[in-house]
């Protein structure tokens, strides 16, 4: 290890704390230029100067030149996504070409990765070839898309969420028993497309309550939602429901946490930072929530896509920076805009 030498100086506490630092950022140790010995010594050295503790010198450090990179308790790909991108990574190990029934996620770093590694994209199952494996996105598919998957690919890899799944399975039990299915969701949404083609004849997608008002008469209806629905939104149509119903309808929250954990977790922090930068796609839909979330308590909030955009004028005195990432966004662009924050932020103290 390289020793520094402690200048002399009056104000020997700080260069003290100064010098501690560098120790922590270059690995070396510090020695006092009276006396020589270490001045994190327990003893001290020959000034009799109270030592610090390392911590207790990060602790009491003036954090004006050093400003700290927080990450929000919930952030990135939410489970289901998370597993759909290790199964086409898995599928590629096979050597054949992986094709996705719709992009596999709404990102467009984490596409063009894939592209490279030999992913790409059909819109319909006629397009895939017979020496090809074929991708079931974590949205889901209706069972004849499926069928058409299997009777053209070489091998069918179904990603499907398994929240999705489960919301598929009770509108299709429900329909064998001949009762109703009300979905709460987007009647456009891929994942309602497929959770329709279930039961196709007894299930109603509904976007609200005030939709519920023109359905015929329901008969024991199943009610559940789309996995990324507003809490209150279903609640209203169940109650709207009920209302229409010749018996007590059952009702199942199918909403996932995934979505509500991560904006929980940004609001909790939005209001300890001075920066918040929100890690996601420009148009997708839960990073843009997740900027309002932050919005509401750090003005200075802003949607990145990469760590390219980090402007290093808006955090010029800044002590502490936000940062959390949509459901889609992977943990390598994540780290991408951590490291640039910190590389910012390792201002050197003056
Ligand atoms: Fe699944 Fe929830 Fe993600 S339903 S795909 S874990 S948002």
């Amino acid at each position: 290890m390289r020793p520094l030498r402690l200048a002399g100086s009056a104000d020997v506490s700080s260069a003290q704390r100064r010098m501690a630092l560098d120790c922590l950022r270059y690995l070396t140790f510090a020695l006092c230029a009276q006396c020589g010995r270490d001045v994190r010594a327990p003893s001290g050295c020959c000034l009799a100067i109270p030592v610090l503790t390392l911590s207790e010198v990060l602790r009491d450090f003036d954090y004006g030149s050093i400003m700290e990179v927080l990450l929000a308790d919930e952030f990135g790909f939410c489970f289901g996504v998370e597993r759909a991108v290790e199964m086409v990574e898995d599928a590629l190990e096979v050597g054949a070409p992986v094709r996705t029934l719709g992009p596999l996620i709404h990102n467009t770093q984490e596409m063009k990765r894939l592209e490279g590694e030999g992913v790409s994209t059909i819109e319909a199952p006629a397009e895939v070839g017979e020496d090809e494996i074929a991708v079931i996105r974590a949205h889901g598919v209706t069972p004849l898309v499926q069928i058409q998957l299997e009777q053209r690919a070489a091998l069918v890899v179904d990603a499907t969420c398994p929240f999705v799944t489960r919301v598929q399975r009770l509108a299709e039990r429900a329909a064998k028993e001949g009762r109703h299915v009300v979905v709460a969701g987007s009647p456009d949404h891929p994942e309602m497309i497929g959770v329709v083609g279930y039961a196709p004849s007894n299930t109603f997608v509904v976007s609200d309550a005030g939709e519920v008002a023109k359905l015929p008469p329901l008969h024991a209806p199943l009610v559940v939602s789309q996995t990324t629905l507003k809490l209150q939104t279903f609640l209203e149509v169940a109650e709207a429901v009920r209302a229409k119903a010749d018996a007590e309808p059952q009702v199942v929250n199918t909403i996932c946490s995934a979505t509500r954990d991560r904006q929980d977790a940004a609001r909790a922090l939005a209001g300890l930072v001075d920066v918040f930068y929100i890690i996601g796609g420009k148009h997708s839909s839960n990073s843009i929530k997740l900027l309002a979330v932050c919005k509401e308590q750090c003005e200075r909030s802003f949607l990145i896509e990469t760590d390219g955009e980090i402007n290093p004028e808006d955090l010029a005195g800044v002590d502490r920076v936000g940062v959390t990432a949509g459901a889609s966004t992977p943990n390598w662009l994540i780290d991408q805009v951590v490291t640039r924050l910190r590389e910012i932020g390792n201002r050197k103290p003056n």
